[in-house]
């Protein structure tokens, strides 16, 4: 109905946005032209009640088009009869109002049906989600200025949308990186819900149905009567989204003296007291909540306590929740992170192995309303795994896949990666159950085992940052995640372009410019934290942030390389290694089981090979490690020029405050890269045929400095937090003490010219050093090295929020840049650094670049 004729539609500067709205700002279209007469005047909303997800559809299509349009419409709740009209409603209320519809739309539970082709536009869900639904995908195109006449019918592709929460009932968040809870402090629910509304307005636009709102790891004290009491107004805040509440549950709870419950001495699932109290408390939360959508477990893993304990079975401890929420139609998500540390030293023990083990053979046994929530790959969110076995091997039980939208290994929102190119290998990966295809996409949504039940758990972790997640960018992975859940077929590019015409408006080269960025990040930061199936060689025993391939090995995590001085890689074959490969079905498992058939992407995780390993690709194993973190360090600095491309088209605020995160990613990937290139440089001895690895022409090492209130800091071959690939040439320089203001000083031997000057420094937690660069006695700079918060402080945008390191080590070893600075030959180049607390203004090196060259 809506048929706009446009001479011109040219996006128009916004003002300043914090990313409160996230991708529902409805902006205007600036200097745009069109038929004011043909903007609907009419909305009629057929809710049932105030707090019914249609009446919020009315209301959200009124606010949508004044914004958008200028326009104010009336909103009426009943009969109306006039055209330019939108009518919002469920299907039952639209035709005991208006008629039968000439056709009747197939729709399963939370589809709609949107025609906007008659005289007025149609909106109509099965259930008031539905038609929810069905309002946002309205306004979503009328916010991309798309009008071309539509009907169809949506339905989505599996029940479960889920979003998991690491919220702590303190109001910290487990790997969040956003500041603190939307919904804890102190260890009640918060007063204020205002966020949890508008997450749920942001969750319902991307369909996503429920949100389970505290930690896995779960803490007994949630189930008090005042907490169950505070998830029922949580529930209330969010039920008008219809997006439903769920929590995750302690095991042992029983047991553990919550307030104003029993307190038993067994948790025993077999336990006629422990079913009883199971029963008591569910009772008591669906009194409060009486839409809960179930319970999320996390048993028997990293010390949570299970049913094995009591020598049960993990389908015995799922069921035990399963029968007390039938009565409700409550769900459980029981989580298949189930494993055992292992032993480096027996290499045949593998952590891979373990979630089939303990799984596969209690297929079946699970009750109708369990389902396991399956981790994408079978370690720990890496930034590439194979697609979980485990996929395969219960095709008599409900699944979901678990994928994460905080990045946890990927750059914690300081680096840009867009990820949904990688869960795409992971949703669309065939298992050949059977020698049929068997795309995981189709597992989990229930198609390919005919199960009732499944879908997607999206670990989120948003936090009262008002960006959301901590950076502007990282919300296309939130977005993205909620259209995937609905249709796991979704394609990432045009995922990320529909997002970045609702985030930052309709300019082609803002769009151009995002997506290419969106596109190349994952790429670019496998290729600088660990390629070839390595998985992230991040610190895996501290922060999961920065570089320590060390950390890898040596501990009973699993996540092993088994990188010596001449081989590297997990041997997963059957043939000689952890038997792994074996538990795929019979085509995908002789692909793997043979290093001529593995993607060169996932050698190292399949095969133990010599670094002299020639590639597919036709370079040997150790000659791709230099080549491609040399490469994605280098993607990664064109972030900061592509984004500089769009400096006057987007907002300023939200230019400059993302400027910051692409400028310290650029920084952060050469760290990256050096590190890694330099840790295999050292113990396999091959150097680099291409001669980059260890030459590093424009930089002067700090230690090379005249130096006075400053001494060396050696990498201490027994001191693990400072890994020696972190420091260049293994050595930084410290002041003296923390009280001493320490100076570097040297004479530059380059030509006159113009130079970027980068300094390489360590921020670490506990203080606030500040640095003072000087070129003869003209101050070219100054920062303190506090990019990120006190743990505990309010977050702004000019902060950092990845996970803070005590040490000088690869999470606290950050660059900072002055671009085009003009240096004669002979200047002399000071640094002063001022330390604070225990913070001693540590400096590894100084480039001097020629413009455009980074290193
Ligand atoms: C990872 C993560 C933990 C988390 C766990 C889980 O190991 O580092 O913080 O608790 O996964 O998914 O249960």
């Amino acid at each position: 109905m809506l048929r706009f004729s446009f001479l011109s539609l040219l996006t128009g500067l916004a003002a300043a946005e914090s990313g409160l709205n996230a991708w529902l700002r409805y902006a205007p279209y600036a200097g745009s032209v069109f038929d004011q007469s043909k903007v609907p005047l009419h909305i009629v909303a057929l809710n049932t009640s105030t707090a019914s997800p249609v009446y919020v559809a009315g209301q959200e299509l009124q606010t949508g088009i004044d914004s958008i349009f200028g326009q104010q419409c009336n909103v009426h709740h009943s009969h109306w009869g006039p055209s330019a009209t939108i009518v919002v409603g469920t299907i039952d209320e639209y035709t005991s109002v208006y008629g039968e519809l000439s056709s009747t739309p197939e729709l399963i539970e939370d589809g709609f049906w949107l025609n906007t082709t008659g005289n007025s536009v149609q909106i109509l869900g099965q259930n008031e989600r539905g038609a929810l639904y069905g309002a946002f995908e309205y306004l979503s195109m009328l916010a991309q200025a798309n009008f071309t006449p539509v009907a169809y019918a949506a339905n989505p592709a599996a029940p479960i949308r889920w979003t998991n929460e690491w919220d702590n009932l303190d109001g910290s968040i487990e790997r969040g990186f956003a500041g603190n809870s939307i919904f804890f402090a102190n260890g009640v629910i918060v007063s204020n819900l205002t966020r949890a509304a508008e997450y749920a307005r942001i969750l319902a636009s991307i369909r996503i149905n429920a949100v389970v709102v505290n930690n896995v790891n779960a803490n007994a004290s949630l189930l008090t009567p005042d907490n169950i009491a505070g998830l029922g107004r949580i529930a209330d805040a969010m039920r008008p989204y219809g997006v439903q509440v769920g929590i995750s549950l302690f095991f042992a709870s029983p047991t553990s003296a919550v307030q104003g419950q029993a307190n038993l001495t067994t948790f025993d699932p077999l336990d006629p007291g422990v079913v009883n109290w199971w029963t008591n408390v569910t009772n008591q939360i669906y009194a409060k909540v009486p839409d809960m959508a179930g319970y999320l477990v996390k048993a028997n893993s990293e010390g949570q306590p299970g049913p094995l304990t009591y020598n049960r079975t993990l389908a015995e401890g799922a069921n035990l929740f399963a029968k007390a929420l039938q009565p409700y139609g409550g769900v459980v998500m029981f989580r298949a992170f189930v494993y055992n540390l292992v032993n480096e030293s027996i290499w045949t023990q593998d952590r891979a192995v373990e979630a089939v083990q303990f799984f596969q053979p209690l297929d079946g046994q699970f009750d109708e309303n369990v389902v396991i929530q399956i981790k994408y790959g079978p370690i720990d969110f890496q930034v590439r795994e194979p697609a979980s076995p485990l996929f395969a091997n219960i095709p008599n039980t409900n699944t979901a896949i678990e994928l994460q939208v905080t990045q946890e290994y990927l750059g914690q929102q300081c680096h840009l990666v867009y990820l949904p190119p990688l869960w795409q290998t992971v949703l669309d990966f065939d298992l050949r159950v059977d020698n049929k295809t068997s795309l995981v996409r189709d597992v989990i949504t229930g198609q390919r085992f005919n199960r009732t039940l499944g879908g997607s758990a999206g670990v989120v972790n948003v936090g009262l940052n008002e960006t959301w997640l901590g950076s502007h960018l990282s919300l296309s992975n939130l977005y993205a995640y909620g259209r995937l859940a609905w249709n796991p077929a979704d394609d990432p590019t045009s995922m990320v372009q529909d997002w970045i015409r609702l985030t930052f408006g309709l300019d082609q080269s803002v769009i151009d410019a995002i997506t290419q960025m969106s596109l190349e990040s994952w790429p670019a930061y496998e290729n600088y934290s660990g390629n070839l199936g390595e998985q992230t060689l991040t610190d895996i025993l501290y922060t999961h942030y920065g570089p320590n391939p060390q950390s890898q090995e040596n501990n009973g995590y699993g996540q092993w390389t088994r990188s010596d001085h001449l081989t590297v890689g997990m041997d997963r074959t059957v043939s000689n290694g952890t038997g792994f490969s074996g538990q795929y079905p019979p085509e995908v498992f002789q692909m793997f089981e043979n290093i001529s058939t593995t993607p060169d992407n996932l050698l190292l995780w399949f095969h133990h090979v010599n670094y002299t390993q020639m590639l597919k690709s036709g370079v040997t194993v150790i000659q791709d490690f230099y080549d491609q973190h040399y490469a994605g360090a280098a993607t990664a600095q064109t972030f900061v020029s592509t984004w500089q491309s769009i400096q006057g088209l987007i907002d300023a605020e939200r230019y400059s405050d993302q400027l910051f995160r692409l400028v310290y990613q650029a920084g952060h990937s050469l760290v990256w890269r050096d590190a890694i290139v330099n840790f295999y440089n050292n113990i396999s001895g091959i150097p680099d045929e291409a001669g980059r690895v260890g030459n590093h022409p424009y930089r002067i090492e700090a230690e090379s400095m005249t130096l006075s209130g400053y001494r060396l800091y050696y990498y201490a071959p027994n001191n693990a937090t400072t890994p020696f690939e972190t420091l260049s040439n293994y050595t930084a320089i410290v002041t003296t003490n923390n009280k001493t203001t320490g100076t570097a000083y040297t004479a530059l031997n380059y030509p006159t010219g113009r130079y970027d000057i980068s300094v390489n420094y360590y921020d670490q937690y506990g203080g606030a050093s500040n640095f003072s660069v000087y070129l003869n006695n003209n101050m070219i700079g100054q920062w303190t090295a506090n990019l990120r918060p006190w743990i505990g402080s309010a977050e702004g945008p000019r902060v950092l929020g990845h996970t803070p390191s005590i040490y000088i080590d690869g999470e606290s070893a950050t660059r900072i840049t002055f671009s085009n600075v003009s240096v004669a030959h002979g200047d002399v180049l000071t640094i002063t650094g001022i330390p604070d607390a225990n913070e001693l203004a540590p400096l590894d090196y100084v480039s001097v670049l020629p413009l455009g060259y980074a290193d």
